[in-house]
């Protein structure tokens, strides 16, 4: 079984149209879909916004509905500047913006038996290159900076992609990295990019959205292709 995660409706309504055909079904009252794809078995849910929310899908997706492979697909602002709208980047590594213990001495985004970065899979990230290249896509990797905010102020902006080296800002990729860890399930977090984090962010966010999801969506199927 494979997951395919969003945050948002917008997010994951590009997978259901290729899947055609699901069955839902509320869990923790979330609704999470059933399909299949050339053959392979996929479930499907968007978590709702922000890092708890997308913990409980990326646990209930694992335990529950027992995915061996997590896939997320969705939109994240720019944080370096050569990523434009639209742009596709794929996260080789996810830390936590604001987890802040700064006070006892630790490092920005670390807790006791936590890690400030984690990795995503190596395996899927070579397969999303091999995509890219044979689509003629332009696939950027990068840090992906997790926060329970939404950054449209370019000192805040400047403040993570410094402090991180981040390269795209979201709201729960690194949620769903820590739970994929902890499960010891390979995970793949794609973003399109909808806008720049900065003072035009949330008109851009509106504006962007379904175009940006769509991409994310079609490169995940374009991934799925592979995999069949
Ligand atoms: N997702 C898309 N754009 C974002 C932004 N500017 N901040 C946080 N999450 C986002």
């Amino acid at each position: 079984m494979i997951a395919i995660m969003g945050a948002m409706p917008e997010e994951i309504e590009p997978i259901l149209d290729f899947i055609g055909e699901y069955r839902s079904y509320e869990f923790a009252q979330n609704i999470y879909y059933q399909g299949e794809y050339k053959g392979i078995p996929l479930v499907v849910a968007y978590s709702k916004i922000g890092k708890v929310f997308a913990s409980l899908t990326a646990s209930v997706l694992i335990q529950h509905f027992k995915a061996e492979k997590l896939l997320f697909t969705g939109v994240a602002g720019a944080l370096n500047p050569s990523l434009k709208i639209g742009d596709l980047i794929a996260a080789r590594r996810l830390c936590q913006h604001d987890l802040d213990i700064t006070a006892f001495g630790h490092p920005f985004g670390y807790v006791p038996e936590g890690k400030v970065f984690i990795e995503a899979d190596r395996e899927l990230l070579l397969l999303a290159h091999e995509v890219a290249r044979e689509k003629g896509i332009d696939l950027k990797e990068g840090t992906v900076a997790t926060g329970d905010q939404f950054i449209a102020d370019p000192a805040k902006k400047e403040w993570i992609a410094t402090t991180f080296g981040a390269d795209a800002i979201e709201m729960e990729g690194a949620a769903v990295a820590v739970v994929c860890d902890a499960f010891s399930v390979p995970f793949f977090i794609l973003r399109s990019i909808s806008d720049a984090a900065d003072m035009e962010a949330s008109f851009d966010f509106d504006s962007f959205l379904r175009d940006s999801s769509r991409r994310s969506g079609e490169f995940m199927r374009a991934m799925l292709d592979r995999m069949a």
